[in-house]
């Protein structure tokens, strides 16, 4: 079969090639791929900043934003034959930590865990994929294609269940919500907001193409330039960019007793603003500053109930393009109006 691999950490060694058919280890559910979505932490690997290959192995298959087809549910699985699935992306450290220990991967303490596609487990971006029942998703069938967004869906359904939770710290009644960064994390975070009933407003640099319209078909208000220059003090900042002044701009705007979530995973660079004078601002109004990575099976869960329930015009409107697998680095390259790029395998 073929398969789109990388060596981690080798800049341009990616590669479309034909690569052995998955392990019967990997998984008693044999998939066929459908699609695969592309994210920052792909053009990450992909120019040799991220990324492990499995034990003992140069090449790693990428991809963790999956949807495929079961050919073979396997002998221990309640799946049947054609059901559409997604594949959970952490798997628990072998320690395994407390957090693992009781299926809280995602907020793995030693830093043991494996990720498909990302950490020492092959992803799912080959034209077949084995996974194991307990970490393969059944999705929604009517959700067709828009099934490739839930891997996002869980990040950003853990990004806010950390939120409500840390908001129980004190008497809280959040209004207003600002998203930085309308990329596909964003207007994802944005919706689920406005699902809550906040008054959501998304900021980002572009000033055209679909984000704007994306984020007023949702009933939330579009901005671009600085957080410091809105006319409010958001009770929720949901970051997702990941630049170092953005990240400052949140800290200083957010309100009194507010809560900034961190999801963007950034590349340090020299900051304007001194980390002391950006800190004195979260004590002296009790603001919580939480990072936020991956999700667990609760969040999973709970990401395809959310997903299944959104608008699916809406959802339609964030794919803006697909790519065929020998195409693939042209999914990785940004263009214009790009939202959600995917990397299409076959028809769903
Ligand atoms: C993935 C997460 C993963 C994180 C860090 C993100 O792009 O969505 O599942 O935990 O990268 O590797």
């Amino acid at each position: 079969m073929k398969a789109i691999t990388v060596e981690p950490m080798k800049p341009e060694s990616a590669r479309y090639e034909d690569f052995p058919e998955p392990d019967e280890s990997e998984g008693s559910i044999l998939v066929e791929a459908v699609a695969c979505g592309v994210c920052g932490t792909d053009v990450d690997i992909v120019s040799g900043n991220y990324g492990w290959a499995p034990p003992g192995k140069s090449r790693l298959v990428l991809g963790h934003e999956s949807l495929g087809r079961v050919i073979d549910p396997g002998p221990r699985s309640s799946l049947k034959k054609g059901d559409l699935v997604v594949g959970i992306v952490r798997r628990p450290d072998p320690v395994p930590c407390p957090n693992c220990a009781v299926g809280e991967w995602d907020m793995c303490t030693n830093g043991q865990y494996t990720e498909r596609g990302i950490k020492e487990i092959h992803g799912f971006m080959s034209e077949r994929w084995r996974i194991e029942p307990e970490y393969a998703i059944k999705v929604d069938s009517s959700l067709g294609i828009l099934g490739v967004l839930l891997e996002p869906m869980t990040v950003i359904t853990k990004a806010l269940e950390q939120v409500f939770r840390a908001g129980q710290r004190a008497f809280w009644e959040p209004k207003t919500a600002l998203v930085t960064g309308a990329g596909p994390i964003g207007l994802l975070a944005a919706l689920r907001l406005r699902a809550n009933n906040l008054d959501v407003h998304v900021l980002d640099r572009n000033k055209t193409g679909p984000k704007p319209d994306l984020v007023h078909a949702m009933g939330a208000t579009y901005h671009t330039g600085r957080a410091l220059d809105l006319d409010f003090d958001p009770d929720i900042i949901i970051e997702c960019t990941g630049v170092g002044s953005v990240i400052g701009d949140s800290i200083q705007k957010v309100g009194s007793g507010g809560i900034i979530c961190l999801t963007g995973v950034g590349s340090g660079g020299v900051e304007s603003r001194a980390v002391g004078d950006i800190a004195k601002a979260a004590v002296l109004k009790n603001n919580l500053i939480v990072g936020s990575v991956n999700a667990n099976k609760r969040h999973w869960y709970r990401a395809g109930q959310n997903l299944a329930a959104s608008d699916r015009a809406w959802l339609s409107r964030m794919i803006t393009r697909r790519e065929k697998p020998e195409n693939f680095q042209q999914a990785l390259v940004r263009q214009p109006g790009d939202v959600k790029v995917i990397i299409q395998f076959s028809e769903v």
